[in-house]
């Protein structure tokens, strides 16, 4: 198709101003990547639709008490499962951190106060431990993106791989998506580069098919797909996964008790009757005040964004279709004059698909409580909550040397 007809069609011409500065190779990238887009994404938000509209109800939680009661069965169970290599570990770490003003992958954050302790070397010595105890080491895929992929490698290569067996790490890259302006009209990044950002989390499962990793672990059974931030959770947990298996559900969320109707986490609940997430920028401020006759929240199973996902399951929906969700950002990006700028407002949109998105494909989910004090220790922001130190403060508190 031509493509100056397709970019006519969705008022995008202008991504093309510098076109007549272009070399041939130059030119011949931009064409690359602007036949790749995917143009009836690119829309933006209507007004007043940015809420969830959905109905909705607040879902029952398996909660700390039935946790503690099951404990050992549960624990049996999940162990069983690491030791027959039914379980893969998948480390989301292809998003760029922004919040935190660090410059290099997120892992690569030493959080450290005596001496280094980066936040891909807690991840990984969690998963470490679970898998000396259960005698098997889970294969490890970490997702990275193009922005960041190499630095990623190279650390964990630098680091010897922290202990873990380099033979059962993977490295896998999601896919890229374009940036708008606040008009919708496509960002560039160089006179003929699209300004490109990681399309989100939700894209992990179709990322590592494409990777064809899978092709070489044809036991696993179960993914656990975790964030890079916290680093006090509990990763290839034998009780979680035990209380997965046991529940019959495909897929199973750790959540925490939100602290207050602002914390920016999404809540599970059922939409439609279904087990869903509804991410925090979505969710209007009815629900997320809504309290019942005690004065606790409603809305309040909060996902710390640690998964369980039935191998089975994702295989027969991946096929299926995700929706992108729209997010205000920072998005550096050349000006008028064609120089590069780095924004200190939001300027601009990125699309981006959302692990919660699969949740409510799986069809049923088991929510199951943890103590926020033992496992959630985001690290979001340089300070305040959610940060370094708030995060500081609770790996000192259960015991890990800093
Ligand atoms: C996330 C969760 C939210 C949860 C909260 C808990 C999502 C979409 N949001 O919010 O529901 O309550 O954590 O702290 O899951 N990532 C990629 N590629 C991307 C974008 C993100 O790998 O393109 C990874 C990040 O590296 C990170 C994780 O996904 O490990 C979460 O990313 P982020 O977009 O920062 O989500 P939050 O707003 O923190």
């Amino acid at each position: 198709m031509d493509l100056n007809a397709v970019l006519e069609k969705y008022g995008q011409t202008e991504v093309l101003r510098f076109f007549d500065e272009l070399t041939k190779e130059e030119r011949e990238e931009l064409s690359r990547q602007l036949e790749s887009v995917d143009f009836e994404v690119l829309s933006l938000p209507e007004e007043g639709k940015k809420a969830c509209q959905e109905r909705t109800e607040p879902i029952r939680a398996m909660s700390l008490e039935e946790i503690a009661a099951r404990r050992e069965e549960f624990a049996a169970e999940g162990r069983k499962l690491i030791a027959r290599g039914g379980l893969a570990a998948v480390l989301l770490a292809g998003g760029q951190g922004t919040r935190l003003g660090f410059n290099a992958p997120k892992g690569m954050f030493d959080i450290g106060l005596t001496h280094p302790v980066y936040i891909f070397e807690l991840l990984t010595k969690n998963l470490l431990s679970v898998a000396e105890a259960c005698g098997d080491f889970p294969p490890f895929f970490i997702m990275t993106s193009e922005k960041n992929d190499a630095e990623t490698r190279a650390f964990f290569e630098a680091h010897g791989y922290f202990g873990y067996p380099k033979e059962r790490v993977r490295f896998f890259r999601q896919r890229m998506s374009p940036c708008v302006d606040l008009r919708g009209k496509l960002l560039l990044e160089g006179k003929g580069r699209l300004a490109l950002s990681p399309d989100g989390n939700g894209g992990w499962f179709g990322a590592l098919l494409q990777s064809e990793i899978l092709k070489e672990f044809e036991k696993i059974e179960w993914f656990n797909v975790f964030s890079v931030d916290n680093v006090l959770q509990k990763i290839a947990d034998p009780v979680f996964l035990g209380a997965a298996l046991k529940s019959g559900a495909d897929c199973a969320a750790k959540g925490v008790k939100k602290r207050d109707p602002k914390e920016k986490v999404g809540v599970l609940c059922l939409k439609d009757g279904l087990p869903a997430v509804i991410e925090y920028y979505e969710l209007d401020e009815e629900r997320a005040n809504l309290r019942d006759e005690k004065g606790e929240l409603v809305y309040s199973f909060g996902v710390t964004l640690n998964y369980l996902f039935r191998a089975e399951r994702l295989g027969k929906i991946a096929k299926e279709k995700i929706p992108f969700h729209i997010v205000q950002k920072k998005i550096p990006c050349l000006n008028e004059a064609g120089e590069l700028i780095e924004p200190e407002e939001n300027n601009g949109y990125k699309f981006e698909t959302l692990i919660l998105d699969l949740v409510q494909k799986m069809g049923s989910c088991l929510p199951f409580e943890v103590d926020r004090e033992r496992e959630f220790a985001p690290v979001k922001n340089r300070e305040g909550a959610d940060s370094v130190d708030s995060a500081r403060a609770l790996l000192l508190k259960n015991g890990v040397k800093l």
